[in-house]
């Protein structure tokens, strides 16, 4: 079993460079089916999430390549329309080869995700999207059974939940007429997966804000893209250097989408600047509390945040209240921090961080990707050394965290 030693209480110092955004790759790899040519890909991270997507699309029938962070992916010969269980269950968001698979075929075949180490994660609005388009759906001992000719059609979510808009906008690029989506997600990932599809000349606009409108049963070609900087993990090192103290540079993230993580550093003592792909932040640890922080849909504060920038402030001073708003169990990594000292009570969806002078190394373990990445921030700021295990889930969004955080002065190695 492999674990992460830090040795803490050094500051951090220097630029570090982010990799492609997770959530971006994910269903921009799924849209690649959608086209029967080939889709090049660059700023494709070494994730495990990616080379779990790469095996559902080889089995598929797609040719895939991948030369470091570049990808290929040839759809022109689907030979399946079914993805068996074994390769959706190793990702979550495996779910997102439904709409693209659907998109290009009218079939699919595919089990049903399940719930995750985030608390249950239901697909219901996936799926009515998918039977507004005219797909016929028949859940069977957890297969989803899925056929139909997709025709374009109003789709109104009642949350704006991420994945679902993916699966609707893909499905939709394949239907016949016109489709509009409101109350659509307006994440930076959604305006990814926009850009790529418009590479391979679909026509689908208003992503970013609320409504998005897919004029489907184009033909798609071939194209090249770029996958955007990963905004998570730009947040997790700004969120390192703010535990650790120090001076550090994110390098290829967009600052404007990190506003409300910034801010909220800034309000606890950091001093941030930044350019268009660059931010540097300067930290005297320790913070002290700020106003409460309540995760919600993007421009809000992420959900994916919530866990590294926790773990930067329980060393500090005063009371930061935070209110998980998105996913039901994402206080896991509260018990691991109390190991390393620190004062944190949870009720509910509310989870109220006391600052202490100090925190200590331990041995702790990883429970989820963002819960683990917040560990690694917490041993960084913390005196001794610390021990963190479960690094498959950390390994799931993160490429080489340890490498960028011994380049930024860090005493960080994989044993
Ligand atoms: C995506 C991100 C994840 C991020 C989350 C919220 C990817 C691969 N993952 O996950 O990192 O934490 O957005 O920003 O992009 N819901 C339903 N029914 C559904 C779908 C969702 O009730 O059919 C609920 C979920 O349980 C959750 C909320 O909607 O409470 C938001 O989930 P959603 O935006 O769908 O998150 P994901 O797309 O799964």
């Amino acid at each position: 079993m492999s674990a992460f030693l830090v040795e803490g209480g050094r500051r951090l110092r220097g630029e570090v460079q982010v990799h492609g955004a997770k959530n971006s790759v994910l269903p921009i790899l799924a849209a690649a089916i959608l086209a029967p040519e080939e889709c090049v890909i660059h700023n494709c991270p070494a994730l495990s999430d990616v080379t779990a997507s790469l095996e559902i699309l080889h089995h598929l029938g797609c040719r895939v390549e991948r030369t470091g962070d570049m990808v290929r992916v040839d759809a022109s010969v689907l030979t399946r329309d079914e993805v068996p269980e074994d390769l959706m269950r190793e990702m979550r968001s495996s779910v997102i080869f439904l709409g693209a698979v659907l998109g290009r075929t009218g079939r699919a075949v595919m089990s049903y995700p399940g719930g995750c180490e985030l608390g249950p994660r239901p697909i219901d609005l996936h799926l009515a999207a998918l039977r507004a388009l005219g797909v016929e759906i028949q859940e069977e001992a957890g297969v989803l059974r899925c056929a139909g000719r997709l025709r374009g059609c109003d789709i109104a979510l009642s949350i704006p939940s991420v994945g679902a808009t993916e699966n609707a906008m893909l499905a939709a690029v394949g239907a016949q007429g016109d489709t509009t989506i409101t109350n659509a997600a307006r994440e930076p990932e959604i305006v990814d997966l926009q850009r790529f599809l418009r590479a391979l000349g679909a026509d689908v606009r208003g992503a970013g804000s609320s409504v998005i409108a897919v004029r489907g049963g184009l033909p798609l070609h071939g194209g090249s893209y770029t996958v955007m900087g990963d905004r998570i993990v730009a947040c997790t090192y700004l969120a390192a250097a703010a535990a650790a103290g120090g001076e550090v540079e994110v390098v290829g993230a967009d600052y404007r989408h990190l506003s409300t993580v910034s801010a909220v550093l800034a309000e606890g003592g950091c001093v941030l600047r930044s350019g268009p792909d660059r931010i540097v932040l300067r930290g005297e640890a320790p913070l002290r509390a700020v106003c409460p922080i309540r995760t919600a849909p993007y421009p809000g504060f992420p959900t994916d945040a919530q866990a590294p920038v926790m773990a930067a402030f329980a060393r500090g001073t005063g009371a930061t209240v935070f209110v998980e708003n998105i996913f039901d169990s994402r206080y896991r990594h509260v018990d691991e921090l109390r190991r390393m000292g620190a004062d944190i009570k949870v009720e509910g969806r509310v989870a109220v961080v006391c600052g202490v002078p100090a925190l200590h190394g331990a041995g702790v373990r990883a429970h989820d990707l963002r819960g683990g990445a917040a560990l690694v921030v917490a041993a960084l700021g913390a005196a001794g050394e610390s021990r963190i295990t479960g690094l498959h889930h950390i390994d799931r969004g993160y490429c080489q965290l340890d490498e960028g955080l011994r380049g930024l002065g860090a005493a960080i190695r994989r044993v």
